[in-house]
């Protein structure tokens, strides 16, 4: 027999690209970044056991692009639990404004390269201001574990996809159990984070499940012909619908856009008309009924709606033009069931777009300049 054998096919263990191969292995990604992590008696985290968090009443989280997407949704996460302020900056911002540091002050910096230059120097700006530093990164030994006063490890494999995906699932991941230590040793406990932390247990599977049958390539042929892109979100699916524009534009080079839903009414809905879609991130939440408004406004404009939406809600399709399904979730877990969708719309867009979702034009995968 004649076996022909390429090496690059061989590394992308069969795959066209990395990106989806790396989509793919996202089930394997969280069992290894949940591995030692959630036994409720324990830590979940030993590596943060020394700092305060107990009476820290203010979190700065400094990171760039899909990182900082990550970081917001931590900031939702956390806020909805405790009393607690939790700032999100983008690190070239922040570096520098004059940020205000005290004792009760923590800053996270997160990056998964654990190289890019503004969260460095973000890192470098408030160690001199005396504050302490919890990185989360993906890379061993990366410059960020070196300057930062502990390091979360979020234990993706490498990434060599340039746009980020199981590295931001398990920048989530991580992040709720960041948040999740920080409620526990607060004695804020519930039977809801119960929920979560159980969702989290089992969402390799629930990947798994979603994986084998999801089938968007219909939807997306059809969609790939559009210009332009408006992603609504509201709440913690806010910066769900920020990374899925983010998503778009870095590989497809499609003008894609994402606001708060509530934000439509002030300018952006004047974009709205037959050519320009609305990707809706509309999952059954406590503010469900908030997004139904503003998809109905959308679709008063006769722009295109897709929405993404809880299994069994069946009304949706009486106003979305396509409906993508994910399983019911404990609410403060959609942002992570639902990544992997916006991943895939943006990866076979550009796919069929004749782009190498590998290699976008004009971008690096860490950027390590300023
Ligand atoms: C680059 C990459 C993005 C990434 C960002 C932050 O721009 O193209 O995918 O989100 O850097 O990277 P970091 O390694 O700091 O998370």
């Amino acid at each position: 027999i004649h076996i022909t054998w390429d090496e690059s096919s061989a590394e992308k263990g069969g795959y066209k690209h990395f990106m989806i191969k790396e989509i793919y292995e996202e089930p394997e990604a969280i069992e290894s970044a949940l591995v030692g992590r959630i036994k409720l008696e324990g830590p979940f985290l030993k590596e943060i056991e020394e700092f305060n968090l107990e009476t820290i009443n203010k979190i700065k989280v400094v990171a760039c692009g899909t990182s900082y997407h990550a970081a917001l949704v931590f900031k939702y996460f956390l806020e909805k639990h405790i009393n607690i302020d939790v700032e999100v900056d983008v690190a070239s911002e922040f570096r520098y404004r004059n940020v205000y540091i005290d004792d009760n002050t923590a800053v996270i910096a997160i990056s998964q390269s654990g190289e890019t230059a503004d969260t460095l120097e973000s890192v470098r700006v408030v160690k001199r201001k005396g504050a302490k530093v919890i990185a989360i990164t993906n890379v061993v030994g990366s410059t960020i574990t070196r300057e930062s006063d502990a390091t979360i490890y979020m234990n993706a494999g490498p990434e060599i996809g340039v746009a980020a995906t199981k590295t931001y699932i398990n920048q989530l991941v991580v992040l709720y159990l960041l948040g999740m230590s920080i409620l526990k040793k607060r004695n804020v406990w519930s039977e809801n984070l119960e929920k979560d932390l159980n969702f989290l247990k089992n969402s390799p599977d629930i990947f798994r499940k979603m994986f084998e049958t999801i089938d968007l390539k219909e939807l997306i042929s059809y969609y790939k012909n559009f210009n332009h892109f408006m992603y609504i979100g509201r709440g913690i699916n806010y910066p769900t619908a920020l990374e899925g524009a983010l998503k778009l534009k870095e590989i497809s080079y499609i003008n894609a856009t994402a606001y708060p839903a509530g934000e439509l009414k002030h300018g952006p809905i004047a974009l709205l008309d037959p050519t320009f879609p609305v990707f809706a991130i509309a999952p059954k939440d406590s503010l469900y009924e908030k997004m139904k408004s503003n998809i109905e406004e959308s679709k008063a404009r006769k722009a295109r709606i897709i929405a993404i939406t809880t299994e069994g809600n069946k009304e949706i399709s009486s106003i979305a033009d396509d409906v993508i399904f994910v399983p019911e979730s404990p609410e403060d877990m959609y942002p992570l069931v639902i990544a992997p969708i916006i991943q895939i719309f943006a990866y076979f867009v550009a796919d069929m777009k004749g782009y190498d979702p590998d290699k976008p034009r004009n971008l690096a995968k860490s950027v390590t300049v300023e």
